[in-house]
């Protein structure tokens, strides 16, 4: 068997020159991760066109995502023809923050060879005519076994290291399919950090915040924190602190109401205020912080993350929307005792119609990826008052 080394080897980035010799017809990308619930959040955003995730417009809609088997205890997502450069992949991927649920993300030319069996897999690649990368070689394989078998027959004539190395052999087996491989430039590896470390500005307890408000590309203030600050948000249970530390930097005031203690540093931001009570005893409190403009025009946002029932959440939540303006938007997570308990209030929507009719509008419920599996998050607006007809 003869393969050339342009089917498997991608150096298109690293030499934009040699781009056209690939032919490369879009990529099918493997996502690997360990949480099934993962792996159908991901489908159901896709199914929905999530935009935070699958953008209108963004060639990453127009392709073909399916749930496949795996032999290991993980989880593979396959998003086949994505007509995009792997840069451009990788920009999607950290843009939509599917990366910060995924273990492993895995490239395959759409065009490019599967094999049926590990024996044709392990002669293409071992076979004297491939051109074997010339620097060190890390391995990349889903099921993680196929490493072990593969670093055997590799290693009398490829260099390879798992720390140092110019290229990426990926691999992967999926059942039905069979077994695909390719090797990338190392720029375009992708794994969650080994330390557990944090790979992003934002702490995990933010991405909740972050996520919803880039669903509705909320735009309530400027980001960044030498931009001028609009807006006033509340956030209702907001201790530690993490949202509201969010919220301060697209924010010109948050409102953090919590009787738990908020962390010294986001107290200490200059835009926070904290009332240390229960949102239900707050009300003298929040008026005053508000002052009358702010009172009169009500917040820009309101945001709840508190962990009570839903329907004590929901009825806490009434008793301060008088405080937001009309059109503003709400972000409140339903929190559920367990996994399954969602289905029994219609994910949310039935027991916010039963409890406050009329209170919201655009209502969504989302799963969002940085939900957990007992939670969900409801997106709305608060709706505008009927005028009284004459
Ligand atoms: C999961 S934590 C919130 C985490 C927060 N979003 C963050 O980013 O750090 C839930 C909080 O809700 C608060 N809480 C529960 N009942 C409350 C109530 N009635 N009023 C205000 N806060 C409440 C708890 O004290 C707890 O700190």
């Amino acid at each position: 068997m003869v393969l050339s080394v342009q089917d498997n080897v991608d150096d298109s980035m690293s030499h934009p020159a040699k781009k056209s010799r690939h032919e490369v017809a879009g990529y099918d990308l493997y996502l690997h991760q360990g949480q099934k619930d993962v792996r159908d959040r991901l489908l159901n955003a896709y199914r929905i066109e999530a935009p935070h995730i699958f953008p209108a417009g963004h060639p990453i809609r127009g392709t073909n995502m399916s749930i496949l088997p795996s032999r290991d205890t993980n989880y593979l997502v396959k998003i086949a023809g994505v007509n995009l450069e792997l840069s451009e992949i990788m920009a999607w991927f950290e843009r939509s923050r599917v990366d910060r649920r995924i273990s492993k993300l895995h490239f395959f030319p759409s065009n490019g060879k599967i094999y049926k069996t590990k024996e044709e897999l392990f002669a293409a690649i071992t076979d004297p005519s491939f051109e074997v990368p010339k620097g060190p070689v890390r391995l990349s394989c889903t099921p993680i076994a196929l490493a072990e078998e593969l670093t055997v027959p590799l290693e009398t004539s490829w260099k390879l290291h798992p720390k140092t190395f110019d290229h990426v052999l990926q691999v992967v087996e999926v059942i039905d399919e069979g077994f695909r491989f390719h090797i990338i430039p190392p720029q375009y590896f992708f794994r969650t950090p080994p330390t557990g470390g944090p790979r992003h500005e934002t702490s995990k307890a933010m991405q909740k915040v972050e996520e919803a408000l880039d669903v509705i590309g909320w735009t309530g203030s400027d980001n960044g924190e030498t931009a001028a600050k609009t807006g006033v948000a509340i956030d209702l249970g907001a201790s530690p602190g993490a949202w509201t530390q969010y919220l301060s930097r697209r924010c010109r005031k948050v409102v953090a109401i919590d009787p738990a203690a908020l962390n010294p540093t986001v107290l200490a931001l200059p835009n926070v205020f904290h009332i240390q009570k229960k949102a239900e005893e707050s009300a003298e409190e929040m008026k005053a912080i508000l002052g009358e403009e702010d009172c009169a025009l009500g917040v820009d946002l309101m945001v709840c993350d508190m962990n009570r029932p839903p329907h004590r959440m929901l009825e806490i939540v009434k008793d301060c929307m008088h405080l937001v303006k009309e059109g503003a938007t709400v972000i409140l997570t339903l929190k559920y005792k367990g996994k399954g308990q969602e289905k029994k209030t219609d994910g949310g929507i039935n027991i916010l119609e039963r409890m406050c009719p009329g209170m919201l509008e655009d209502v969504k419920v989302h799963w969002l990826l940085a939900n957990t599996v007992a939670e969900r998050t409801i997106i709305a607006k608060k709706a505008k008052q009927q005028q009284p007809k004459d």
